[in-house]
């Protein structure tokens, strides 16, 4: 395939304390506990044209995990639910994506379809959805659940959550509210339509009280790389969140991918396929292995081992030699993709217990990068024009400091390659990452120029 030309995309991924498991003990680190912490960042990341922020979720506080809990900041805990936070940075922004995670295997659609709905109302058309299945076990308690949702059938009413909000989206036609004071006219009746959806896991009736948001469905990203998770995501992904943790794999996963669409009617652009990447810069390459040894000796072996804990398997870790290699793991109902990265890292790079929880410290798995702004502009070009990644989801190790290195050291080499934006050519989200805007189901299909 030949080398591609363009533009990346890139996301900034805030985890409120950066994604690196020890970066909130970095003397530079901000708590991120307060709006104004993530006005601060929405903006940094606004002004150097990222085309979105991400944040992540959970539906429980990660408590039980051999007493890591006490000692990390990534324990389940969020200073604020994504949706009520970007709908507040909605209004200290005025370009930048929003995109929330939300899950559907703890929530109803017509709820989730109301609230992105409004987030893409409230902030003209920015708003993208982050679809999880939340298959971690504290979860589950919350909802009601004695044991972990199976993997299958969370994917299983993932499918059908997404049909029915689409559908809910697409019930209110762009022009049905007519306001028209003279005739008395409010709304047009014949342009809300009934979706009556009777499922296995939902009964809704619609229209969705909510008029069309501005992008016609707020961009649907998703982030599950097993079997059903890529079958969910060729169906109804916009963009997609992945680890990848080297070239092939990231070609392999991409051309995987993209080659599912066409039996769904699709072409590869309408879909993004956006990595994790942790990048640690320097101005040197010794400055930026200092940075990234700083982070690392402030990692303590009862958070790494919590970090197995939740990637690996849901086992005490603690039981076996640090130094050993790593166990055989039992079958997880939970991260799927995650698991199999980690076991395969492991054993590609043959590293004990405590090698692999510090090799995960910083990004959880995903993709790491330390190195100069050069060093690093390279390995992004190199994934981007060889068809591994079409952007990046900036993991950020520290913030605002490791975003603002970033920003400052790395995105002006990528300018100067002529792979990133100068300036913002649109305003929606959907123009940003260059994907059309879904014509409601219901509508009278648009008439063509030869009409
Ligand atoms: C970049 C990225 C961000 C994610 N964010 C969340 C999140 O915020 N909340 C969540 O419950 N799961 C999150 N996940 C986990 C995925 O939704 C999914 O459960 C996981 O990738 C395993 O999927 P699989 O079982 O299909 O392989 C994220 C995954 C990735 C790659």
């Amino acid at each position: 395939m030949s080398k591609r030309t363009g533009t990346l995309s890139l996301g900034a991924f805030l985890l409120f304390t950066g994604h690196h498991v020890a970066g909130w003990r970095h003397a530079s680190a901000s708590d991120g506990t307060t709006l104004a912490d993530f006005v601060q960042l929405a903006r940094l990341a606004e002004a150097a044209k990222f085309d979105a922020l991400f944040l992540a979720d959970g539906v429980a506080a990660r408590l039980d995990e051999a007493g890591a809990a006490g000692h990390k900041a990534h324990n389940g805990f969020y200073p604020f639910e994504p949706i009520t936070l970007l709908s507040a940075l909605a209004g200290a922004t005025t370009r930048i994506g929003l995109v929330a995670t939300a899950s559907t295997s703890f929530s109803d659609p017509f709820n989730l379809a109301r609230q992105f709905a409004s987030l893409d109302r409230l902030s003209d058309g920015r708003a993208g959805w982050n679809l999880v299945t939340s298959g971690d076990l504290g979860s589950a308690y919350n909802f009601g659940h004695a044991a972990p949702v199976a993997h299958a059938d969370r994917y299983a009413r993932a499918e059908e959550f997404i049909d029915v909000a689409t559908a809910l989206w697409d019930s209110v036609e762009d022009d049905a509210f007519r306001r028209d004071r003279a005739s008395g006219d409010y709304v047009d009746r014949a342009k809300l339509h009934r979706i009556d959806h009777a499922g296995r896991h939902f009964a809704v009736r619609g229209p969705l009280n909510i008029p069309r948001p501005p992008q016609g469905r707020p961009v649907v990203v998703q982030a599950g790389s097993s079997e059903p998770g890529k079958e969910l995501a060729a169906r109804t992904a916009e963009a997609v969140f992945t680890a990848q943790q080297t070239l092939a794999d990231a070609v392999g996963f991409y051309t995987d991918l993209k080659g599912r669409l066409a039996k769904h009617g699709r072409t590869p652009d309408d879909l993004k396929i956006l990595p994790g990447v942790l990048p640690v810069v320097g101005r040197s390459e010794s400055e930026a292995r200092e940075k990234f040894e700083a982070l690392q000796e402030l990692v303590q072996p009862v958070v790494g081992l919590g970090l197995l804990r939740e990637y690996g398997a849901d086992i005490d870790f603690s039981q076996f030699d640090l130094d050993g290699p790593l166990p055989e793991l039992p079958e997880t109902e939970g991260g799927k993709s995650r698991q199999a990265l980690l076991i395969d890292l492991a054993r590609r790079e043959n590293l004990s217990l405590r090698a692999l929880y510090l090799r995960i410290a910083g990004a959880r798995g995903h993709w790491q990068l330390v190195g100069t702004p050069t060093q690093i502009a390279d390995q992004l070009e190199e994934r981007f024009t060889n068809h591994g990644a079409d952007g990046f989801n900036i993991m950020a190790p520290t913030l605002p400091g490791g975003l603002v290195d970033f920003i400052e050291l790395v995105v002006p080499e990528l300018r100067r390659r002529g792979l990133f934006r100068t300036e913002y050519q649109g305003t929606t989200l959907r123009d940003h990452l260059g994907l059309k805007r879904p014509q409601s189901r219901y509508a009278a299909p648009l008439a063509t120029a030869a009409e």
